[in-house]
């Protein structure tokens, strides 16, 4: 897929990307926004990209992804036009890694409900639910080299307007806004306010500060049930904090602590 050049001027539907670039050009994410028609998946386009210099902050957005990913080699499902399908380019302090995660989240999590009024929550370490039915997933890739961070490549995928029933695979699990509020949603005022939020939460993680608070504040995982699925064995207690890097504590029948780190485990709740 390499090789494919970003549509120059491309309004498709309700997503004018050079509309949200222009507001953010003052801002680190957005200021440069790259909008595919067809890729195989924007992870990809994002990290060719990183190797050949582009600068943190920038968008690589796409209509249709052939081969998008999720966590743990899953597929990603997403219809031509209908959601959105994007990555974003940092260059991260190392320090700075594990509130990647949380910043994206939170932006994706504040957006939705900005964009469309539903109530939204997080479950960890990356989804995010509406009614308790999964409505976007973000995947973080970091690339290091002699000990410190090349880049990361933050992913999201939102489920916009597309109805998840047509998909077997998702169906019983995911939602869509359009599900949820019974209307189409704006891709464009959706597109806008997560890479606002997120470039506000970004700002403040190179600040020095902690998005901890918040991202626990936002979460629908702490003090429920949960299965953790790590290293061949399910560890089952209840999801009691999180600590400084977002990792998950969960305290077991005898008392003691598991803490279960974002990207190794999978979570059943
Ligand atoms: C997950 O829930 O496991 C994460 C899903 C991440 C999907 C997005 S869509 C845009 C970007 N390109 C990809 O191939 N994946 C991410």
């Amino acid at each position: 897929m390499d090789g494919l050049s970003p549509l120059s001027k491309v309004t498709e539907g309700d997503l004018d990307v050079e509309a949200v670039q222009a507001a953010l050009s003052d801002r680190v994410i957005g200021r440069r926004i790259l909008h595919f028609d067809l890729v195989g998946s924007t992870m990809d386009e994002a990290r060719r990209s990183a190797e050949k210099g582009e600068r943190e902050g920038t968008v690589f957005i796409a209509e249709e992804q052939t081969d998008g990913r999720g966590r743990f080699h899953r597929s990603w499902v997403s219809p031509r036009g209908e959601n959105l399908s994007l990555s974003v380019l940092l260059r991260p302090a190392a320090a700075h890694l594990p509130s990647m995660n949380m910043a994206a989240t939170l932006a994706v999590s504040g957006s939705i409900t900005e964009a469309s009024g539903l109530p939204s929550a997080i479950k960890w370490p990356n989804d995010v639910r509406v009614r308790g039915r999964k409505v976007s997933g973000i995947l973080v890739e970091t690339v290091m080299e002699a000990g410190r961070v090349d880049h990361a490549v933050v992913g999201i995928g939102v489920n916009v307007n597309f109805d998840p029933s047509s998909f077997p695979e998702i169906a019983s699990t995911a939602t869509s806004l359009r599900v949820e509020t019974g209307r189409q949603v704006d891709r464009g005022r959706l597109l806008r306010t997560l890479l606002e939020r997120f470039d506000s939460l970004y700002g403040r993680v190179r600040a020095g500060h902690s998005l901890v608070e918040e991202w626990a504040a936002g979460m629908d995982t702490l003090g429920r049930r949960v299965q953790v699925a790590w290293r061949g064995q399910v560890v089952e207690g209840v999801a009691e904090s999180v600590d400084e890097q977002g990792n998950l504590m969960v305290r077991r029948a005898d008392g003691s602590v598991f803490t279960a780190v974002a990207g190794e485990v999978t979570l059943q709740v």
